[in-house]
């Protein structure tokens, strides 16, 4: 597996997490928005691992607010990783995945993706793109054998999560319990409960699913 990753010291710890599971992993740093710098953690991978017949398109910056608060830069950003990113990294992939006679992609988009949420509008808008994005390179790529589909995680305790939390400057433990509530399980998600839905759309037990979003919210979008 190649790990490809902005930052270094996040890049390395996947992949020793990797590692100790049994897998093997390298980390490539890379800007995902950045199409050469893409296109050489391709080749890195081809090169370390043969030709790619899984992508997993995760990276995302978090831009939130009204739109009166959001610059033109900050609108640049979010979609340059969140949108443009994605797209750089199934550009760059294909050629090997063709080689390989096809392949599986999975697009990490939200239940931000469908549902409004108070002064999120850049992430909220840029999710929304990466839904319509799975769509249609599932549509353009199935002559090619490549399935592509997405997992909508609800509030998952992350990294993301806890800047979030400390930028509202609220207490984490009470954060997460109150995020939790909005969910039918009242709790919010682990990372682990996302990586379920990814593997099972990467692997052949959903060879017959494509264009599809999973939503792994605890029920949090149902009403
Ligand atoms: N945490 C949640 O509650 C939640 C909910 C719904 C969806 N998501 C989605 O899950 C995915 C993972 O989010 P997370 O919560 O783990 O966030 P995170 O910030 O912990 O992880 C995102 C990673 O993307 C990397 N990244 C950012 N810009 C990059 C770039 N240009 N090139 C390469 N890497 C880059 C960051 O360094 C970071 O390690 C994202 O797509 C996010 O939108 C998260």
């Amino acid at each position: 597996m190649t790990v490809a990753e902005l930052e270094e010291d996040s890049g390395r710890k996947t992949v020793e997490l990797i590692e100790q599971a049994g897998g093997t992993a390298v980390f490539v740093e890379t800007d995902t928005s950045d199409s050469a710098s893409v296109k050489a953690a391709v080749t890195a991978a081809v090169a370390a691992h043969g030709e790619v017949d899984l992508l997993v398109n995760n990276a995302a910056v978090f831009v939130f607010g009204k739109v009166e608060d959001v610059t033109q830069d900050d609108w640049m950003r979010v979609f340059g990783v969140n949108v443009i990113g994605y797209a750089n990294c199934v550009r760059e992939v294909l050629p090997s995945m063709r080689r390989s006679s096809g392949g599986a992609i999975v697009n990490i988009a939200s239940v931000s993706s469908f549902i409004a949420q108070p002064d999120f509008i850049p992430y909220n808008a840029s999710k929304g793109a990466v839904a319509q994005l799975t769509r249609c390179l599932a549509m353009d790529l199935a002559k090619d054998n490549i399935r592509v589909n997405a997992v909508c995680p609800g509030a998952i305790r992350t990294r993301a999560t806890d800047r979030h939390i400390a930028s509202l400057g609220l207490d984490p433990d009470e954060a997460y319990r109150d995020f939790g509530q909005d969910s039918m399980l009242k709790r919010m998600g682990e990372p682990e409960e996302i990586a379920s839905g990814v593997l099972f759309l990467a692997s052949d037990e959903a060879s017959f699913m494509t264009g599809a979003h999973i939503v792994i919210d605890g029920g949090a979008s149902i009403d």
